[in-house]
């Protein structure tokens, strides 16, 4: 049997990071290392939480939950709750999780894990970047150790969904976004414009979330709130940026097109703090530093939802 790739998650839970978590629990060709866990949906004590609960629901409450940076790393920002809830799970008062989170600050976690699955490490980041900024800085070899980095994060082409030019992960902690960006040989990011690219039809989720199982039940009420604010506000389809961002981590062979470019993050615009700015035609002179994520498997997707909701 080959070996499991060990995948390590940074994640702010929420509602799309909750299905992420629940597709890559459910798939079989990685183990879940560990879940490092920053503030930025909501604030950190409710995002910790939310990871713990979801590890329990997920029945695998033994791995481990590291809470991390509780605020960006310069400048404070603003959170999602408006999306995901107050307590980023749709508020719908759930018994906390049994189990609690690990001592150890999640900056170190990430720096002791690349010790422990050195070359072999898989880390995925969901949320704003200031855990792993929090490392590199900690431990500037931490990339020799990575053998894959992706993250959810970016609008390329200046789409933004917190700003007029800046998705919410980068823009709530662009400096850290920044060290991240420039630490790594090579980022695989899947953009805020690639989940309005992936959107999932509110009618085929409903039917899905109807599901006999316990997976289903619970997302169904968590998502509910989101889903229904979505649906006011963005019509028939529903974007879940960080679900499509681990559908990719899990199956790569299902982008259908990525393109290597440089990215750089602007923190200091005026209007445009946050926003990720894409080298296309290559005028900096840069490196290739990023693979953007441009065209995913739309069925694959689907698929990889419907698993992590127990259907298939
Ligand atoms: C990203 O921002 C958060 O609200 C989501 O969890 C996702 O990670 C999308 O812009
Ligand atoms: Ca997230």
């Amino acid at each position: 049997m080959t070996e499991k790739i060990p995948l390590l998650i940074d994640t702010d839970p929420g509602v799309d990071d909750a299905l992420a978590l629940l597709m890559a629990f459910a798939d079989p060709r990685h183990d879940v290392v560990g879940l490092t866990v920053a503030a930025g949906n909501v604030g950190l004590q409710h995002t910790v939480r939310n990871a713990l609960k979801l590890c329990e629901v997920a029945g695998r409450p033994e791995v481990p939950v590291f809470a991390g940076a509780a605020e960006p790393l310069v400048h404070p920002a603003e959170d999602a709750a408006h999306v995901h809830g107050i307590d980023g799970f749709g508020d719908v008062d759930l018994p906390p999780a049994a189990q609690a989170a690990s001592a150890e600050h999640a900056a170190l976690a990430i720096i002791r894990l690349s010790h422990e699955h050195a070359g072999k490490l898989f880390l995925v980041a969901l949320g704003p970047l200031t855990n792993v900024a929090l490392a590199l800085k900690l431990d500037p070899s931490l990339p020799s150790r990575i053998k894959r980095v992706l993250v959810m994060g970016g609008a390329f082409t200046a789409h933004g969904n917190i700003t007029a030019a800046a998705e919410f992960n980068i823009a709530v902690d662009p400096e850290a976004a920044h060290i991240v960006f420039s630490a790594f040989a090579q980022v695989e990011v899947a953009d805020w414009e690639a989940t309005l690219a992936h959107g999932l039809l509110h009618r085929d989720v409903e039917q899905w979330l109807a599901a006999d199982t316990d997976s289903a039940r619970f997302y169904e009420l968590i998502s509910r709130k989101t889903r229904l604010w979505s649906e006011d506000g963005r019509g028939e389809r529903w974007f879940a940026a960080d679900a499509l961002a681990m559908a990719w981590a899990l199956e790569p062979e299902a982008a259908t097109r990525v393109e290597a470019r440089p990215l750089l993050v602007e923190m200091a615009g005026v209007h445009t703090r946050g926003a990720t700015i894409i080298d296309w035609n290559r005028q900096t002179g840069r490196a290739d530093n990023a693979r953007l994520l441009i065209g995913y498997d739309q069925q694959r997707f689907e698929a990889r939802v419907r698993q992590a909701l127990g259907l298939n």
